[in-house]
């Protein structure tokens, strides 16, 4: 996802505008020129991505594998933020009674630009969580004797969400298993069939990297499935934007729910609503929100929020944009396939996120054969820590059993995923 020319003149203006003074900013490196090669060459430029490791300002206490959760700021976002909290708290309510309004409408057309879509399609809240609750919650073209789908990929608030209707709607929830080991053809095979068997479902939520095993779903086929039985989808993008290179319109969604805390780098509490104009209004004004029946703004409240990290997002944009999302996309599955590629001789591991690079890039999940329960894996995961202080994370979702998410970020390095692999021999 690239911005416009239009576009990168304004965040290059305005981000960062006011935060020159920000009293405790660290300093960061210059940023490095980037070398002119391919992503998946440059891919594998160690001293490049070195420098890229030195703008973030973060622990060597811990090998942290564990980048899911969210992903901290750059350092000169963080500069950022840090300026933008001072002016905030320094302007005090006569700012945010004032110009600030017109700045988050600054920020929110940055957003709809970096998403090719028109600012008034999408309104920006705290998380993708705030997000897909109100648009699973608000979609009332739903009635009894219709049915949902979801799947034991998709995460667990969401999945809570569809199982809710059954009762606020009175429809029928249905939830597929994602095959394992995953390939593009079952996955959307798996789909197909429910679709196939289930004729009277209306609506699907679908994930588009799932949070248990970083899979990259094959969201524009499933998609195009679902549309082509007038059946709508609403996206989880929670964890794509950012990590991969896609194109929203590639996907002919209506419905989208996303974070910029993650993989774009922004601080957190920085997520988005998208919906398509002409679908607004199928979804419910928020507990009478005041709005027209095509006002997106009427979809949510958010209230007093961190206003700070939401005036930090351009700045956050811009860094993505210095590394390149194709650049970033290829860099962080060169860490992943650095670990993946050696672990698979470890007698007894189960990886279980494929190596097609369509179908994965920073994150994916292994498990130790017959080793399912919560206790086994919170074990490991204890004893990756105590004996090798490397830090990965226990999911407990895919219907199989419970797996270890090992996810690196853009300050890792080979180092450490060598530093993980020997580790994980000691589990065996
Ligand atoms: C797939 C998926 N959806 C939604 C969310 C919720 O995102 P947020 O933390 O922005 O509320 C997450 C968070 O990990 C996620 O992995």
């Amino acid at each position: 996802m690239t911005l416009s020319p239009s576009r990168r003149r304004f965040l290059t203006l305005t981000a960062g505008a006011s935060v020159a003074g920000a009293a405790y900013a660290k300093e960061a490196p210059p940023l490095p020129s980037r070398p002119d090669l391919a992503p998946n060459a440059l891919a594998a430029n160690q001293s490049y991505w070195a420098k890229i490791a030195a703008q973030f300002s973060v622990t060597s206490a811990i090998n942290n594998l564990e980048n899911g959760y969210w992903g901290i700021m750059a350092q000169p976002v963080m500069n950022a933020y840090l300026g933008h909290t001072e002016r905030v708290n320094r302007e005090n309510t006569y700012y945010a009674r004032g110009a600030l309004n017109d700045d988050l409408q600054k920020v929110t057309n940055s957003v709809a630009d970096f998403l090719k879509v028109s600012s008034d399609e999408i309104k920006l809240v705290r998380g993708a969580s705030e997000a897909l609750q109100i648009l699973i919650g608000g979609y009332h073209k739903l009635n009894p004797g219709d049915a949902v789908l979801y799947a034991d990929l998709d995460y667990s608030a969401m999945k809570s969400a569809m199982q809710w209707l059954e009762t606020r709607r009175g429809v029928e929830v249905i939830k597929i298993t994602i095959p394992e080991p995953a390939r593009r053809e079952n996955v959307v095979a798996a789909y197909a069939q429910a679709f196939d068997d289930n004729p009277n479902i209306r609506m699907a939520l679908v994930t588009h990297v799932n949070n248990w095993t970083g899979l990259i779903h094959p969201v524009k086929e499933i998609s195009a499935l679902a549309r082509s039985r007038g059946i709508d989808v609403i996206l989880d993008s929670a964890h794509a934007l950012g990590q991969i290179d896609f194109d929203l319109a590639d996907f002919d969604a209506d419905f989208a729910g996303f974070n910029l805390h993650k993989w774009i780098g922004a601080p957190i509490g920085c997520g988005l609503i998208y919906i398509r104009r002409n679908r607004i209004r199928d979804i419910e004004r928020f507990m009478n929100e005041p709005g027209d029946d095509d006002d997106i703004n009427a979809r949510a409240h958010t209230g007093t929020l961190n206003f700070a990290a939401h005036l930090t997002i351009p700045d956050a944009l811009i860094f993505h944009e210095r590394i390149g999302i194709r650049e970033k996309e290829a860099r962080l599955r060169y860490l992943r396939n650095l670990w993946v590629s050696e672990a698979r001789d470890i007698p007894g591991i189960d990886i279980l996120t494929p190596d097609d690079p369509t179908m994965v890039a920073a994150m994916t999940s292994f498990r130790f054969k017959g080793r399912v329960t919560t206790e086994e894996n919170n074990a490991m995961v204890k004893k990756l820590v105590s004996d090798h202080r490397v830090f990965t994370v226990r999911r407990t979702g895919p219907d199989a059993g419970d797996c270890i998410r090992v996810t690196p970020a853009l300050y890792n390095n080979a180092d450490d995923m060598r530093g993980l692999v020997e580790a994980l021999r000691s589990l065996n």
